[in-house]
């Protein structure tokens, strides 16, 4: 096994689950030549309520599979995994480079909003490591920074619930005690800090004003990943078409069925190979 990257090789991208595959879309999206191999950890999912040591041994496993496999660079398109394990994986796949999606996406929210109120939504797990809050300081020490763990959205957004009065009830029962009364921290700028947010967008704008601005970190991430490719000299030069693989630790149908959505293409079980960690 080796950690050389070779231009030939997929971008390996690495999700506790189907929620990667927004950044997957952007990835694709931005770099339409590159091949892409995608690995979901579904049997382990959610990863934002367990604990950080757990999350770090998933992630190596996960990553370690991708790297057998073969990749030529690492997207670890998991806000609650690269918030715990993006510096443990940057050392243990070295010189193989590896892009977490916290920095990129704070990244964007600043030059949103400079000297920003900053609302980071995100999983339990990210909110209690502070990883936005860290990276939105050391990028503009100007910022004012609030985290909000919004366990009930990752569900919701699974089960599709993206629009209707349910989807403004749950989004509204987290964000309204944020945006209005005495004691309100009024952002300026609302953060989707977990990978499954952006389908979520709408219902969000829905109970906050047009003047707020939402930033996820999916085309930033992208952007992140095609410098690196550039700089590197890593672009893939073969001109037949790209391929896209998906695998899976468990649940290839529920898979397919909930990552259409995220992905924005639908997904079939056979789409998916299950693997073994
Ligand atoms: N992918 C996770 C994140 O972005 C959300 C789902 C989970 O908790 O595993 O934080």
């Amino acid at each position: 096994m080796t950690n050389k990257a070779s231009p030939d090789l997929p971008i390996g991208v690495f999700d506790s689950g189907v929620g990667g595959l927004t950044v997957l879309k952007a990835i694709r999206e931005q770099l339409p030549r590159e091949n892409l191999l995608y690995l979901g950890d579904t049997a382990r999912l959610p990863y934002g309520t367990k604990s950080p040591a757990s999350v770090l041994r998933y992630a190596m496993q996960a990553t370690a599979h991708l790297r057998e496999r073969g990749v030529k660079m690492l997207v670890i398109a998991c806000n609650t995994a690269s918030a715990v394990a993006l510096e443990d994986l940057q050392r243990a796949l070295a010189p193989l480079p590896v892009i977490g999606v916290v920095e990129p996406g704070a990244a964007a929210a600043v030059s949103a909003r400079p000297a920003g109120r900053h609302l980071v939504l995100a999983t339990e797990g990210t909110v209690r490591l502070g990883a936005y809050g860290k990276a939105l300081r050391r990028l503009d020490p100007a910022a004012s920074v609030r985290e909000l763990a919004c366990e009930l959205m990752v569900a919701q957004a699974e089960e599709g619930w993206t629009g209707g009065d349910i989807a403004t009830a749950i989004v509204g029962e987290y964000l309204r005690p944020m945006m209005a009364g005495p004691s309100a921290y009024q952002p300026d700028s609302i953060i989707l800090g977990c990978t499954h947010f952006p389908i979520l967008r709408a219902a969000i704008r829905s109970v906050v004003a047009e003047s707020v601005s939402i930033t996820d970190s999916a085309g930033t991430t992208a952007s992140v990943v095609a410098r690196e490719l550039s700089t590197r000299r890593l672009q893939r030069a073969d001109g037949a078409a790209a391929t896209l693989r998906l695998l899976a630790t468990d649940g290839a149908s529920r898979f397919a069925r909930v990552g259409g959505t995220f992905l924005g293409d639908a997904l079939v079980a056979g789409d998916i190979e299950l693997v073994d960690l």
